[in-house]
């Protein structure tokens, strides 16, 4: 009872301790290789000092002044002084002058910064404040197309008592009075008027000044007029950026693309203009997600918050807090805090020391003992057992298909994890190829980190799997909760991904025209019946060339369904956090959030322009302007130029019509509006009628090599005899079917 009781303390603690690690290094503020901070002030993205760490607009150019020997940062086009830049508030804090009226020793009539024309406006977070008695202070504006006039009144009243009794001046009408200002106010004059009053300062002066700082500043002051000690005063500005996501990190895809597919928390963007597309100029707002913070214009900007330790949870005794990517959960922990207690007490009035001594000694050996089967069932509890045992009983996860593997079994099977077995390394996990005692061949993936909301994705793989049964969809054969990580097993797909075929030189195979168009219909197939034959939709979410597997026969296998969701689990998840792999990420997903059945499509449609011109989703060696695919391939559509980017062997094999057939589908597949896009029933339809038409003229070509254009033109649009194969999960191959043809 006493061992298991400690094992259970100690094993809590080593949880606690390993989640507490999760978070450790700092997420970046400016782009590799930038200087992050002048002085000791952070300059983060899109604001930056030199060529390539700002963002392309030379507004947010800063000039890190060191000439003093006090590092200070300045915004080059508006000389203002920086103080403070907020990227996640969309904000920065910089110097005002104060503007003087007949005081001697200080500068006459000085005016704030006009803004006009640039991106930053005054923000509302500051009030304009007048000091001095006897006259009225006036903001006057005539830009944006509006004028305003503003302005408040300062008394001289010596009878009012200017400190509220505990030393603190404040600013109430008189000898010093504020007035709110509008927003979107981008330049203003600031003029004085005399008023009547019989008494009056000669030396009056105004500024706008941040709210905060002034209330914080003005309570250390016992008479205000003091604050003319000063020269300047730190204002806000709100800063927009007129630019569209793809522009913004766009840009930092010149350093690294991958980062792009292996980051799990990605920023957010909404733009602001409702007339314009994600590739308009409108203004763009980014934010890191819930549960996390940074700098959300930089693609790994955003970082998860511990919310568990800053004490941001809400989780009361007897749960306890545990932090996730994005998130945290309240959780129960091992029954040991009263039983602790009664033993401390136990001791206390009981045994005596040297006999604890002893105990503990015992005690050290058979926690040794036990540690081990504690160990396997603590992490089979973390790895989200309990999770899936929710889920059987739910009745969504169909128990006999998957089998649950004991750690011994699978360690053998990859000879202990070894690097030489390692088959991939993804944004989940790695993948180790595999041999299991009966000899069957399986690969075993394992989890990057001990992470909530990866463990989350894995259980969430598991659901899904469970639940398909298609020849083009990676056949889950089990896991394994026991281990440190969990561990999924699949059956293993010799020959790799499509896109090793497609990117890297591979001299001895040849990737035929028609081997992808039947790839592509085939992976359109199973797309489609996750979609809408399978007993409720499922998405996919991230389609993309290296996970789309052959096996020995050269047939498809779509795999990677971590971040898959099927609509009867997640109905009102509407997520905050963008998952996907740039390059195949749909546009109108990345600004709503929301995930579609035409966001997969788009993927797809992407994957086609792979199979259609051999040319990466994103290339670092095409010109910045064509560096995503789909910009590449809209580019030489309009210019009528779409036969330059054919792949030589596409070109080479196929008949033009049939591949202005792919590329149109593609083109649908791609359009900006996901109500526009094509569903997956109606691409693998389409897909199959194309791959009909060419195997048919394949048969034929010897012969009859005319008859290619009278085929095209009979058959219609939608071929109706191929609709059964798809939709049954496909069940007769397109080879099977064309004799039906009536050809
Ligand atoms: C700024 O100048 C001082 C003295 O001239 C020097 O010690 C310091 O290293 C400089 N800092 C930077 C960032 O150049
Ligand atoms: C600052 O901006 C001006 C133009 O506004 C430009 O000529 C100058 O080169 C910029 N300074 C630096 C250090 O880039
Ligand atoms: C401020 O005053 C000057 C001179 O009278 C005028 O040219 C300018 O347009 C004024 N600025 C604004 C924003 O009203
Ligand atoms: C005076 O102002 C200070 C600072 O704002 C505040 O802490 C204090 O309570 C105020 N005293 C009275 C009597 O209002
Ligand atoms: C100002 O008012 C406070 C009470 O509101 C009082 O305690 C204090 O003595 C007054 N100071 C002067 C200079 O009248
Ligand atoms: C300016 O200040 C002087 C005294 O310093 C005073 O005589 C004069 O009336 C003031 N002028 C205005 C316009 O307030
Ligand atoms: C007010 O005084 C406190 C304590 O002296 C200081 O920490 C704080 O920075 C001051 N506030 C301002 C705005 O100067
Ligand atoms: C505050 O300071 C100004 C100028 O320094 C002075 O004229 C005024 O009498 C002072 N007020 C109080 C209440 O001390
Ligand atoms: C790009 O990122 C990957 C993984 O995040 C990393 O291994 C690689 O070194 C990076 N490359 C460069 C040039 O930074
Ligand atoms: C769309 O935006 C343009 C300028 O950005 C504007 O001229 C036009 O009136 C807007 N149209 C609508 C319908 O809001």
């Amino acid at each position: 009872m006493v061992v298991k009781l400690l094992s259970h303390v100690i094993l809590f603690t080593l949880l606690l301790r390993l989640l507490a690690v999760a978070s450790s290094q700092k997420p970046p503020i400016a782009k590799p290789n930038c200087q992050s901070h002048c002085g000791d002030i952070e300059i983060p993205y899109p604001f930056g000092i030199g060529a390539g760490c700002y963002i392309d607009d030379d507004w947010f150019q800063i000039i890190c002044d060191n000439s003093t020997g006090n590092p200070t940062p300045f915004l080059n086009r508006t000389n203002l002084e920086v103080l403070e830049i907020s990227a996640e508030g969309g904000t920065l804090k910089v110097t005002n002058p104060i503007t003087f009226s007949n005081c001697s020793n200080k500068p006459i009539n000085r005016q704030t910064a006009n803004l006009e024309g640039s991106p930053f406006a005054y923000s509302t977070k500051n009030v304009f404040t007048a000091v001095g008695c006897g006259f009225m202070a006036t903001i006057t504006s005539n830009s944006n197309g509006y004028s305003i006039s503003s302005g408040c009144k300062s008394d001289c009243d010596i009878s009012i008592n200017k400190s509220n009794g505990t030393g603190h001046s404040v600013c109430n009408g008189v000898d010093c009075c504020q007035t709110a200002i509008p927003s979107f106010l981008s330049a203003f004059n600031t003029s004085f008027q005399r008023d009547d009053d019989k008494t009056r300062s000669s030396c009056n002066y105004a500024f706008l000044v941040d709210r905060e700082w002034f209330q914080g500043y003005a309570n250390n002051l016992t008479n205000i007029s003091a604050i003319s000690d000063r020269d300047n005063i730190p204002v806000v500005l709100e800063w927009n950026m007129f630019h569209s996501t793809t522009e913004v990190f766009g840009t930092f895809l010149e350093v690294n693309a991958t980062v792009w597919s292996d980051d799990p928390i990605r920023p957010s963007c909404d733009s602001y203009n409702d007339n314009s597309s994600v590739y308009g100029s409108s203004r763009l707002e980014c934010t890191c997600g819930g549960g996390s913070e940074g700098n959300p214009y930089l693609l790994d900007g955003c970082q998860d918050i511990n919310e568990c330790e800053v004490g941001k949870h809400s989780c009361s005794e007897p749960l306890v807090c545990v932090n996730y990517r994005a998130g945290y959960g309240c959780f129960y922990p091992p029954k040991s805090k009263s039983p602790v207690k009664a033993i401390i007490i136990g001791i206390g009035s009981g045994l005596g020391f040297l006999l604890l001594l002893l105990g503990a000694w015992w005690l050290h050996k058979l926690i040794k003992k036990t540690k081990a089967i504690k160990r396997k069932k603590k992490f089979f509890k973390q790895n989200g057992g309990i999770l899936l045992e929710q889920q059987l009983a739910a009745g969504e996860v169909n128990v006999e298909k998957i089998k649950l593997f004991n750690s011994q079994e699978l360690e053998m099977a990859t000879d202990h994890f070894n690097i030489d077995r390692i088959l991939g390394q993804g944004g989940q996990g790695t993948v180790y190829k595999g041999m299991l005692t009966d000899g069957r061949i399986v690969a075993v993936k394992k989890s990057k980190l001990v992470d909530g909301g990866e463990i989350a994705q894995f259980i969430n793989e598991i659901v899904i799997l469970s639940q398909i049964n298609h020849r083009n969809v990676v056949k889950l054969l089990g896991c394994c909760l026991e281990t440190e990580v969990p561990l999924l097993v699949y059956e293993f797909i010799p020959k790799g991904t499509i896109y090793q075929y497609l990117h890297k030189e591979n001299e001895e195979f040849l990737f035929t025209w028609e081997m992808r168009l039947r790839i592509a219909a085939e992976v359109a197939g199973a797309l489609s019946y996750l979609h809408s034959a399978a007993g409720f939709p499922i998405y996919h979410r991230d389609i993309k060339s290296t996970n789309i597997l052959l096996d020995d026969k050269y047939r498809a296998k779509v795999a990677d369904f971590g971040t898959s969701r099927s609509v009867s689990i997640d109905q009102t998840h509407l997520t905050t956090i963008v998952h996907g792999t740039f390059g195949y990420l749909d546009p109108e997903y990345f600004q709503s959030s929301q995930f579609t059945d035409k966001s997969d499509v788009y993927s797809f449609g992407v994957v086609l322009l792979e199979l259609l011109t051999g040319e990466k989703s994103v290339s670092l060696t095409r010109s910045p302007e064509i560096r995503g695919l789909v910009t590449y391939f809209n580019f030489t559509m309009e210019e009528n130029r779409l036969f330059d980017i054919i792949d030589a062997r596409v070109k080479e094999e196929g008949v033009t019509e049939d591949i202005l057939s792919v590329a149109n589908l593609a083109n649908r597949c791609l359009d900006m509006s996901g109500k526009r896009r094509p569903t997956m029933k109606e691409v693998a339809m389409e897909l199959e009628r194309i791959q009909k038409s060419v195997n048919a003229s394949n048969n034929l070509q010897q012969n009859y090599d005319e008859v290619e254009y009278v085929r095209n033109e009979v058959t219609g649009p939608w071929d109706v005899t191929s609709t059964g194969s798809c939709l049954a999960g496909g069940t007769t191959t397109s080879k099977d079917s064309l004799p039906l043809l009536p050809y």
